[in-house]
């Protein structure tokens, strides 16, 4: 079943879950991030340079989920730490503060994941996730989520992710974050 005019609840078994070119998919990927997690056209345009360059780094790695029409409806992408990135130099000083840094080494690190608002809670985000991280060779994974109890929050919970370092301050961002890491292969 697809979902049709009549708004009937889209269903799950019909979504493919197979990696992506995401560098060819950015402006329909930034389309599903932009509703599932609210970005305005302008961090739209500064999100799709930052895609892009995170493509480039080594063993970056995109999944999409998409449906029998072909639409992607969520998407997932990551790639080995690497401490000399920004997001890792802004990390590191809190992790090092409640004796976590060792997380930044040898880890695969979940940049985004988002599914579209009609699809989510129906196991897509789960899927998309472990798949990409059981292809990983490193042990363990880590990511942010903003800090506060949300679906994101229980998904990363459930899966064995656990709370590294809290109140994050990403300068870019308005509100503090949580870094949180898994050993691997994340629990089921
Ligand atoms: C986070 C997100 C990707 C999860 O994707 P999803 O397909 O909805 O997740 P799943 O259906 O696989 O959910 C798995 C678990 O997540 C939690 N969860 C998902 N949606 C939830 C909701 N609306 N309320 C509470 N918990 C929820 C539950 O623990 C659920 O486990 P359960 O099915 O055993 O109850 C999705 O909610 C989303 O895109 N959110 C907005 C963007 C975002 O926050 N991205 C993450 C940035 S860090």
């Amino acid at each position: 079943m697809t979902p049709s005019a009549g708004g009937a609840a889209p269903d799950a078994r019909d979504i493919v879950v197979a990696p992506l070119d995401l560098a060819a998919s950015v402006d329909e990927a930034l389309d599903v991030q932009a509703q599932a997690f609210g970005l305005s056209a302008e961090e739209v345009a500064v999100r799709h340079h930052i895609v892009l360059r995170h493509l480039a780094s080594p063993g970056a790695r995109a999944l999409g989920a998409t449906n029998a029409d072909g639409r992607l409806v969520g998407f997932v992408y990551g790639m080995p730490n690497d401490r000399a990135q920004w997001w890792s130099s802004v990390v590191e000083p809190y992790l090092r503060r409640a004796g976590n840094d060792a997380w930044l080494d040898d880890s695969f690190t979940i940049t985004e994941l988002h599914v579209l608002p009609a699809y989510q809670h129906r196991g897509i985000g789960r899927r998309l996730i472990t798949t990409l991280t059981d292809s990983a060779t490193e042990p363990r994974s880590i990511l942010s989520a903003i800090d506060t109890e949300s679906p994101a929050r229980a998904l990363y919970r459930k899966l064995g992710y656990r709370d590294l370092a809290r109140r994050v301050l990403f300068p870019s961002a308005p509100c503090p974050y949580a870094v949180m890491g898994a050993e691997l292969p994340l629990r089921r």
